[in-house]
């Protein structure tokens, strides 16, 4: 999906604009996306990292969002030296935008079809068995290529990844195909994430031990692939996990997810949630407001309709929970948020205009809220808030 890209300092019903792009995008709802903080943030975390260790950007899901092209390329820009995708088709869209730098699909591709694209595209397919390697082997012969590809084993979030035993076996199969390969060798962390006591720094501490006996039991001729063990919560609590590459996402996207959250590390979140404000209406006291009438004035009031709801990804269940800002004032969201629109009641703050740019997600003066907040208020989690905002929303690159 790609970013619309509009100056800041645009008025909103820029004629000229409007002309030679079409209608301004920020009308109604939209996402904001800044790639310089993108780029900050990647190059933030490089600091961070132990010597000879690198860092891939991981830009699956549209880049969480934010749109994987604008974010690709900030991160890349702020030295990220590969990206990791999903799915198939998310590696060829960067490909289709003329991206030439390692990608790994994280995903598991079954299909001997999807692997002959990989190779095609050059994309790191991610391989957990002994079937895939010979998939690939066949594939890569019939073209009389070398294909680039990564094994992942399991050391405990028991989700993709062949099993430790396995492992070995596979890593001396691949050295002994000659059109394969082995770019990389890694697995995925499961508790290192939230809050880090008992159990988790346990766990922690196997995955990471469970990763280290495997490059003890290789032939140290089998050399030259990249290990990586760490996601973001990994990458900012221990070096001791980073090894030769780290896969960071949410950190990427300025979110410590480390709990709690005592320091955001300089990280600054990139995306930000604007609508606008599109009716005012004067009400008595004791009115009921939107669907089931949850929300009643308790006072005769100023309410004021926004065209954002949980079609564009404002969770329903986020109703009479969040607040909005606009011109330094806070306005409690009222009654249920519904597909396309929500309430907000403006009493308290009367000089609130239909056209008004009302923020979501993001700062309006000293006052900012972050994917987090809404993440507390919802029993979710910051990377599911960001995930969540739906195609119906422009991005537009500030
Ligand atoms: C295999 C893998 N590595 C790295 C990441 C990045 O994780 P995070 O967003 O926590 O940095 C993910 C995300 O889910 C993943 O699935």
């Amino acid at each position: 999906m790609q970013n619309l890209i509009v100056s800041s300092d645009e008025s909103f019903f820029a004629k000229k604009t409007a002309l030679l792009r079409g209608p301004d995008p920020r009308q109604r709802a939209w996402l904001e996306v800044d790639p310089k903080a993108i780029k900050s943030n990647t190059q933030n975390l490089i600091s961070r990292l132990s010597e000879n260790c690198s860092l891939m950007a991981v830009v699956k899901a549209d880049g969480y969002g934010h749109g994987a092209e604008t974010v690709s390329k900030a991160a890349l820009s702020g030295g990220a030296r590969s990206l990791g995708v999903a799915t198939l088709q998310e590696g060829i869209e960067l490909r289709e935008i003329g991206l030439n730098c390692p990608i790994l699909v994280l995903g598991n591709l079954v299909d001997s079809n999807e692997l002959l694209a990989c190779l095609e595209w050059q994309l790191m397919p991610t391989l957990s068995s002994m079937r895939e390697a010979l998939i690939c082997q066949n594939i890569a012969k019939s073209k009389d290529q070398v294909f680039n590809i990564q094994v992942k084993f399991d050391t405990g979030m028991t989700r993709l990844g062949c099993e430790l035993g396995d492992a070995l076996v596979l890593i001396k199969a691949i050295d002994g195909f000659s059109n394969l390969k082995l770019a990389g060798v890694y697995s995925h962390l499961a508790l290192v994430d939230g809050a880090f006591e008992g159990k988790a720094e346990e766990i922690t501490k196997q995955q990471n031990n469970r990763f280290k006996s495997l490059f003890s039991q290789l032939p140290s001729s089998i050399i030259g692939f990249a290990r990586h063990l760490a996601n973001s919560a990994g990458t900012i609590r221990d070096n001791s996990l980073h090894y030769d590459m780290v896969r960071v996402g949410l950190a990427l996207y300025g979110y410590n997810p480390i709990k709690p959250i005592n320091d955001n590390l300089g990280l600054q979140p990139a995306l930000s949630v604007k609508a606008r404000v599109t009716l005012i209406r004067k009400v008595p006291e004791g009115v009921g407001v939107s669907y089931g009438h949850k929300f009643v004035t308790n006072r005769p009031s100023l309410l004021a309709v926004i065209g954002i709801g949980y079609a564009d990804g404002v969770s329903r269940s986020l109703s009479g929970k969040i607040s909005l800002l606009s011109n330094g004032n806070v306005y409690p969201q009222v009654g249920a948020i519904t597909m396309d629109q929500m309430i907000v009641d403006a009493t308290d703050h009367p000089d609130i205009q239909v056209g008004d740019v009302m923020t979501l997600i993001g700062h309006d003066g000293q006052t900012s809220i972050t994917a987090n907040d809404w993440s507390q208020m919802d029993n979710a989690i910051p990377w599911e808030v960001l995930c969540g905002f739906k195609h119906r929303l422009p991005r537009v690159v500030i």
